[in-house]
């Protein structure tokens, strides 16, 4: 299910309802060229006590080199299964997943959790510079880049902090930061904004799309929130209730750079309307 229509379809004035509902009727795949995530039947079933539980209903899905992607559904639909197979820490049951990031040798990607897992007894920016010592990269280079990311995610001065000095917007500030860290093509972050106080997350989501914006990432986002994911993405996926599948993927024809004028567009709010319908 994609967002592309036939040509003749798509006229300029047509409203953000109708466009996406004509896309959700002739769903049509990306072209090859322009895919970096091509996920087809993919699924996922879990054995508990000899009964099988589907997690995962076979899911088709692509994702451009580039594009903010937003996956929303009900709790248990499937969500964080999709994103951990992508993230190869859990196998599918069937399926397949090409992630083509012009570059095998590099570690592919970064994955931000709900809660900034941060070991208590390093600091920030030895937290930042973990996966780059492992990989054994030297310790110029990696001081350097670990204190590039603190930058970018606004943490300069605070590199020798520990992980409990720092606020909970800040520890997610340095996974985020950790998650750069190997320069992956590919950012899966699940719920990473879910535990904080709104002023924060919209503070986050500010600097997200900043970082975004530097960087050049693919991002697949998981929320519950549909401020958040209309907010953020180019394209939002609705997931239906567990065992879930892919059941609708709204076009965010929102201009960039999203900011405050983008909390007035009327488009933004008919968007979150359309995604609550969804999501009931
Ligand atoms: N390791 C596991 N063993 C057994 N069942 C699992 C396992 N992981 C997930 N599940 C089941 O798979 C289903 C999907 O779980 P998942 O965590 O992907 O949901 P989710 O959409 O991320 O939910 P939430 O929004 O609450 O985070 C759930 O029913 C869950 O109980
Ligand atoms: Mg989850």
């Amino acid at each position: 299910m994609q967002d592309a229509l036939p040509p003749k379809l798509v006229c300029k004035g047509l409203n953000v309802s109708v466009r996406q509902e004509l896309s959700r009727l002739w769903p049509r795949p990306l072209g090859a060229n322009r895919r970096m995530i091509t996920i087809r039947g993919v699924h996922k079933d879990f054995s508990i006590d000899g009964a099988k539980v589907t997690a995962l209903s076979p899911t088709d899905l692509d994702v451009r080199r580039g594009e903010f992607v937003s996956i929303i559904g009900p709790s248990g639909c499937g969500k964080s299964t999709l994103l951990r197979i992508l993230a190869g820490l859990e196998t599918a049951s069937g399926g397949s997943i090409d992630v083509d990031d012009g570059d095998r040798a590099r570690q592919r990607v970064g994955f931000v959790f709900q809660e900034p897992v941060l070991l208590p007894w390093l600091s920030a920016l030895e937290n930042v510079r973990f996966p780059l010592d492992t990989a054994r990269v030297a310790r110029t280079e990696a001081d350097s880049r670990a204190l590039d990311l603190l930058k970018l995610v606004g943490l300069t001065g605070f590199e020798a902090a520990l992980p409990r000095a720092l606020s909970g917007g800040m520890r997610q500030r340095v996974s985020i930061a950790r998650a750069l860290s190997y320069d992956p093509s590919l950012l899966l972050m699940d719920e990473p904004f879910g535990a904080l106080d709104l002023i924060t997350r919209d503070r986050l989501n500010d600097e997200l799309l900043s970082i975004w914006s530097q960087t050049k990432k693919t991002i697949l986002f998981v929320t519950h929130s549909v401020e958040e994911a209309a907010y953020l993405s180019d394209r939002v996926v609705v997931m239906s209730p567990r065992p879930g599948r892919i059941k609708t993927v709204y076009d965010v024809n929102l201009p960039r750079p999203r900011g405050e004028r983008t909390k007035l567009d009327p488009a933004f709010h008919q968007l979150m309307a359309d995604l609550r319908r969804d999501l009931q």
